[in-house]
């Protein structure tokens, strides 16, 4: 028996199969990026912001959807809304911006904006790129199309292009698994990607075209590949299999 303190569980599986050999590894990425703020040039409290006129009417429209006393439960939207406006990321400027709004504590506004991975808190690229490489899109391919993107944009997973045109970064589930591999790019998905289909898509954006979002196979939606396989017949209609005296 080997004491538990000894090996590492991947020392352990080396020494069970009496030879070195790698079975997984996964990457290491560094969270901190995600959760602290430090001030720089562009991106302090002095920073200003504002939203614009139109940005102000949309945000009453949103805050009357919220009862009376509940109005904070809007700083998602409005978080969304100042991302939007501010190009792809969210300043903290924007943020004291929404606490003010909402007249709620800053910090009840930097849990919300650091807690979901949606918004940017440090500047993005024109066109925000990311790469679901959770299993089922790693098993279709997913890695293939991270180095295509990586050799075709010269940057690595977190970067941005010099140009400011392209951020990659690698993300998890993004719910569309059926459709792997597949990414995200500003609010369209394109799936079911191919590495030809990856470098056509990025050389439309470099074109100034926006490519055409969705299935790249020639599927609708999710429906199999190879056609129905259920629901096959018309639906039957109410009534179906009832005794007749009922
Ligand atoms: S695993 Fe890639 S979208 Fe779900």
């Amino acid at each position: 028996m080997i004491p538990a303190n000894l090996f590492s569980r991947f020392q352990l599986i080396q020494n069970i199969g009496s030879q070195l050999r790698l079975i997984a590894t996964s990457r290491v990425q560094l969270s901190e990026s995600l959760y602290v703020h430090r001030d720089t040039v562009e991106n302090n409290p002095d920073v200003p912001f504002e939203f614009s006129e139109d940005n102000k009417k949309r945000i009453d429209a949103i805050m009357k959807i919220y009862p009376e006393g509940h109005e904070r439960a809007a700083v998602i939207p409005l978080l969304d809304l100042a991302q939007r406006q501010h190009g792809g990321w969210l300043p903290i400027s924007a943020m004291h911006k929404v606490a003010e709004i909402l007249d709620m504590p800053k910090m009840r506004v930097y849990e919300v904006a650091t807690f979901y991975t949606m918004f940017n808190r440090n500047p993005i690229g024109k066109n925000f790129i990311q790469v679901c490489t959770t299993t089922p899109c790693w098993l279709r391919g997913s890695e293939d199309i991270m180095n295509c993107l990586k050799k075709k944009l010269g940057i690595n997973n977190g970067e941005t292009t010099k140009d400011g045109m392209f951020s990659l970064l690698e993300v998890e589930c993004l719910g569309a698994c059926i459709n792997a591999p597949m990414m995200q790019i500003n609010d369209n998905y394109y799936e079911d990607l191919t590495v030809k289909d990856t470098e056509e898509i990025i050389d439309d954006l470099r074109a100034g075209k926006e490519p055409k979002a969705g299935p790249r196979s020639g599927r609708y939606a999710c429906e199999p590949l190879t056609g129905l396989t259920t629901l096959t017949t018309p639906p039957t209609g109410p009534g179906f299999k009832v005794r007749s005296d009922l």
